[in-house]
Order: structure tokens, then sequence, then C-alpha cells
């Protein structure tokens, strides 16, 4: 792979050949990028940097935040007031929509971000990341309202990550693909690394928290029952486990070598549908999946065609490789 097509040539190009990404969100992807590589160099600073440890507050998911939650959002948020390419944005760490202040001029689109994602990892120095999805504003005249969006995740225009790992890895979708761009940190830009990223249609390795087994509905112990019995079970192969708690970095090794992760419905908060958030944390990392060739559900429905009723609505989230997710569908359809 050419090392010297940056982000900026990646999405020239791209805009040229295909008009997916008109202007204003090229701006608006490269306006992100550079948030991320802000929090990535406070990230890298640890410990030196203030960064780590909580912060003495609370967010709307009922959630203690970290300082990095708190540094992260506000660096997202600045980023992107000025440009005149969002309408609004919407975070796992506010409340409420934030709409571009009076005084900057207001563009078509939404950005929707989860600043910093895997919080539990940020002490014990394993990877994290920053999650993000597009959608466009609904047109009218009228002000943006939190309704402008529901919409539903296949209505995204662009939708990636970036991971804080050994690289800093930016991996990102427009509706051509999955390109990976890695941070050359002796020049600040963000590489092409990988392109046309393609999920195995089936794996070996499965992502799941298996502490929480006693809480699952049936269908996904009995799933995971069967892989752990191997190749003397139904399955007839042998299964591998990772789980990181950082969806990043576990939808990271599933683009790279395949996989299934599955944060299902458990008893444990019987009123919600799942831990995960719907908004920016399923819909971005579900289409980057099918759009490298997998597929991500609830283990019943398609994720991406959910149409959202809160803005941190949560959902149970199977996705990965392609064959291994209508796998477990297959076990809630037995029931
Ligand atoms: P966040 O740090 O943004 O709140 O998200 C954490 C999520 C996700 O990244 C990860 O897969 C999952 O929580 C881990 O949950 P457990 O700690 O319950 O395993
Ligand atoms: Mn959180
Ligand atoms: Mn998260
Ligand atoms: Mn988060």
């Amino acid at each position: 792979m050419s090392q010297n097509i940056s982000l900026t040539r990646y999405l020239v190009e791209q805009q040229r050949v295909d008009g997916l990404i008109p202007s204003q969100l090229r701006l608006l992807i490269e306006v992100v990028a550079r948030a991320c590589k802000g929090i990535s160099h406070a990230v890298n600073k640890g410990a030196l940097g203030g960064v780590l440890g909580t912060a003495d507050s609370e967010n709307v998911q009922g959630e203690i935040q970290k300082k990095l939650d708190i540094i992260a959002n506000e660096v997202l948020i600045e980023a992107n007031e000025w440009g005149g390419h969002l309408a609004a944005m919407a975070s796992e760490e506010m409340e409420e929509i934030h709409a571009v202040p009076n005084g900057y001029p207001q563009g078509e689109y939404l950005l929707l971000f989860d600043p910093l994602d895997g919080s539990s990892n940020i002490d014990v120095n394993v990877s994290i990341g920053t999650i993000f999805s597009v959608l466009k504003k609904p047109p009218s005249d009228a002000a943006v309202v939190e309704q402008d969006f529901f919409q539903p995740g296949k209505n995204q225009v662009a939708a990636g990550y970036c991971l804080y790992g050994p690289q800093t890895t930016l991996v990102l979708t427009v509706g051509n693909g999955v390109a990976m761009f890695t941070l050359d940190r002796e020049q600040g830009s963000f590489f092409l690394t990988q392109e046309n990223v393609q999920i195995p249609a089936d794996t070996q390795e499965f992502a799941i928290n298996m502490s929480n087994m006693r809480h699952w509905d049936t269908p996904v112990k009995n799933y995971i029952d069967d892989c752990l019995q191997g190749t003397e079970g139904p399955r007839g192969k042998d299964f591998n486990m990772r789980w990181i708690a950082s969806m990043v970095t576990d939808v990271h090794r599933i683009l790279t070598r395949g996989g299934i992760f599955l944060y299902p419905w458990d008893k444990r908060e019987p009123g919600k549908p799942g831990k995960l958030r719907l908004m920016y944390e399923a819909n971005p990392m579900g289409w980057l999946v099918e759009q490298a060739g997998g597929a991500a559900s609830t283990g019943t429905q398609r994720i991406l065609d959910i149409v959202p009723q809160k803005l941190h609505e949560r959902v149970s989230v199977v996705l990965g490789s392609k064959n291994e997710v209508e796998k477990v569908g297959s076990y809630f359809s037995k029931l």
C-alpha cells in the first residue's frame, strides 16, 4: 500500500470519483479526524497529562464520567462548532442535542459521537477509541430539534471510529466500503493503510462478557453453550474467545480478522433492550461491519433498520462475520 495517500487526498479523490463526499461532509470528516488526533495526544500523555481517573460527575447514562470522557467530548464539540458543516451534535456525554451556537453558520449535517469508548480501560492503559456517526438534517427551515436525529442507521452518510491503541487508526465508511488510516506522528497526518476491508464470512472467535451468562436470554445461552462444546458439539469446531470491554477494539479486531461480537439483552435491566447505545455505538459500528461484508443484528432484526424513539436508546448487539451472525439469529428463531 503506497504510504503517501493522506486522508485529505483520499477524501478529495473519493469526492471526485463518486460524489459521495460533498465538500461540507469532507470538511466534517477532516475536522473529526483532527479532533481525534488531539484526543490521541491527550490519551498518550496518560498520567503525565492529568487525564486519568474519574471526574466527580455522572452522565445521562448514569455512569460516573472519566476525565477523558469529558476532555474528548469537549475537544469534539469545540472542533465542530465553527465549521459551518453541522446543524447540531449529540453525544453519549451530553443529555440533549447541542445545536451550533448562534453566530456560527448552520450546516446540513448532524454529528453523533461516543467521544471515548471503553472508558473502563483508560486507567489500565488498554486500547480505547472515539466512535462517530453522521446523518443529514431533514430539510426544513425550522431550528434543529432532537427529532431530526431519530433516523434509522441506514440513513447514515458517514461513520467511523478512531482507535487509540499501539497505533492510532482511523476507520471510515461513506457508503463505498471501509478504509483504514494510520496516524504518522512525525507528520501529524493520517495515511491510507487499508482499503476495501472485508470481514471473513465465517469465524471461530466470539467476543462476549461471559460473566453475564446467568443473565442471558435462552437463545444466547444455547448459542454460546454450543460454541463452548467445540469439535465434540453441534458446531463441530473449536472457538476462541476475546473480550476487551472496549467495543472499538473488539470491532477493529473483527474488521481485521473476522469474529462475532455480542452484547445481548440481559435480565439485569429488563426494561432496557441492551447496554450499548443505538445511535453512537451500534449504528456506526453496524454500518462499518455491513460495508465490510459482515452483518449487524439485535438477534432478531437488522440494527440499521431500527427507527430510534430516544436519543440515548439502547439496543442488543450481535455483529461481525455474516454467517455467524445468521447462526445466532437461528437460535432466536428456534424460540
Ligand atoms: P463506554 O466506555 O463508551 O461507556 O462504552 C463501553 C461499552 C463498550 O465499549 C464495551 O463493549 C462495553 O461497554 C463493555 O461492557 P462491560 O464492561 O459490561 O463488559
Ligand atoms: Mn460511558
Ligand atoms: Mn461506548
Ligand atoms: Mn463512551
